[in-house]
């Protein structure tokens, strides 16, 4: 899919972009540098998953990115209050406390040794933040909540584009009033977590088909749909549905250069269209991921356990001690409903491929005509 004058849409300009593909940022390891950075240099926007980076971390992965590559990339953060002030603390610690004795038996039988509850739920997205502002990164994009209007502004000022995540109509006009760039619209069949701010009670599950002409007719900004695109069908067909770019995160978490666990690329690449299975209990955020014993011993106990981040918190050295040991049965291998179609590759060719099979099918449905002459036979040849 070549950027033609013709074909170059305000999403690729916005963003200096050959392609309209983006790599979501998967926070845990998967986006390393040297994914991002093949992303970018082969016409996409690579996004660094800094969500539960250190800043130290995010500074020293950006500068590891800029050796590699001079074409834009972003950087993907988890809008969370700072922590130990979140609304209601008090009542989550209380909750925290009392679901880390539930969490006792699995802890024990994993060999997971740990004192107590982690006293520290998440980083500090302020800090986490200040780092992207100071290396005014090409793109700044998130997922959660809204960054506040000033973030924006602030960014305008630096030359940093954004991008925010939105899961309803109403949350993409939040955005966009908050002065975003651009809007992914993200659709239950998406892999990891569920982008829906916060105190929304349970999450809309709207689709990706039903969600982006919604939004896209609701807002002015670029939308980017997300949520099961895996090749040049998806993409095409989200084109179709009014997105002018796609962001995927599945097809990239199997690439050659993606840091996902080996169980966990060979989870998605041995997976079926019902692997997969929405769940809170893990973190305390509704996230999507390959099923295994961790989300099915955990989900009985969703009603119990405390929100995002403190639940995340609770589960992650049990996660950690399941990858260290290489078993898949107690890790969370976040992926998307179309996981089957992922494939092993390297990132360039899946973006070159991608936007080869994109042309195709486009060439394809320019010849299709419903309303012709059917007198020589059907509409669709
Ligand atoms: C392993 C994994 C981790 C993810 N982590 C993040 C993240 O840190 N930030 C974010 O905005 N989205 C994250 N996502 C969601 C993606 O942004 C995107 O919405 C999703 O991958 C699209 O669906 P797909 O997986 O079917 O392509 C993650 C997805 C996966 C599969």
């Amino acid at each position: 899919m070549q950027t033609s004058s013709k074909s170059t849409n305000r999403l690729c300009r916005l963003f200096q972009l050959k392609y309209p593909l983006i790599q979501a940022g998967m926070a845990g390891g998967t986006t390393t540098p040297a994914l991002v950075a093949a992303v970018s240099e082969a016409g996409g926007l690579g996004t660094l998953g800094a969500g539960y980076m250190s800043p130290g971390a995010i500074r020293q992965a950006i500068r590891d990115i800029r050796e590699l590559t001079a074409r834009p990339f972003a950087v993907n953060l988890f809008i969370l209050p700072e922590p130990g002030q979140a609304p209601g603390e008090t009542q989550q610690r209380a909750r925290a406390d009392s679901a880390w004795r539930l969490l006792a038996p699995l802890r024990e039988r994993l060999n997971v040794r740990e004192d107590g509850p982690p006293a520290v739920w998440s980083e500090s997205y302020r800090e986490q933040l200040a780092v992207l502002l100071d290396e005014r990164v090409p793109v700044f994009s998130s997922t959660f909540d809204v960054p506040d209007a000033d973030t924006f502004a602030e960014c305008t000022r630096l030359g940093i584009r954004t991008i925010g995540t939105a899961t309803t109509v109403r949350e993409a006009l939040r955005l966009e009033q908050a002065g975003v760039d651009a809007i992914v619209a993200q659709g239950a069949e998406a892999g990891g977590h569920r982008g829906t701010f916060p105190g929304e009670g349970e999450p809309p599950l709207t689709g990706t088909m039903a969600l982006v002409p919604q939004i896209a007719g609701s807002v002015q900004v670029p939308v980017i749909a997300a949520g099961g695109i895996m090749d040049g069908r998806g993409i095409a067909a989200a084109l179709a549905l009014g997105a002018e770019a796609v962001q995927l995160g599945t097809a990239f978490l199997t690439c050659t250069e993606s840091g996902a666990h080996p169980a966990h690329k060979a989870a998605v690449l041995g997976s079926s269209d019902e692997s997969t299975m929405l769940t809170r209990a893990v973190s305390g955020k509704h996230a999507r991921g390959i099923r295994s014993r961790l989300l099915e011993e955990l989900e009985p106990l969703a009603g119990q356990l405390p929100a995002y981040p403190a639940q995340n918190a609770l589960t992650q050295e049990i996660r950690r001690t399941a990858a260290r040991s290489g078993n898949p049965a107690y890790m969370a291998m976040w992926a998307g409903q179309a996981s089957p179609l992922a494939l092993e590759t390297s990132a360039a060719e899946l973006v070159t491929r991608l936007m080869d099979e994109t042309d195709q099918v486009l060439s394809r449905l320019a010849a299709v005509h419903m309303k012709t002459d059917h007198s020589a036979g059907p509409c669709i040849t």
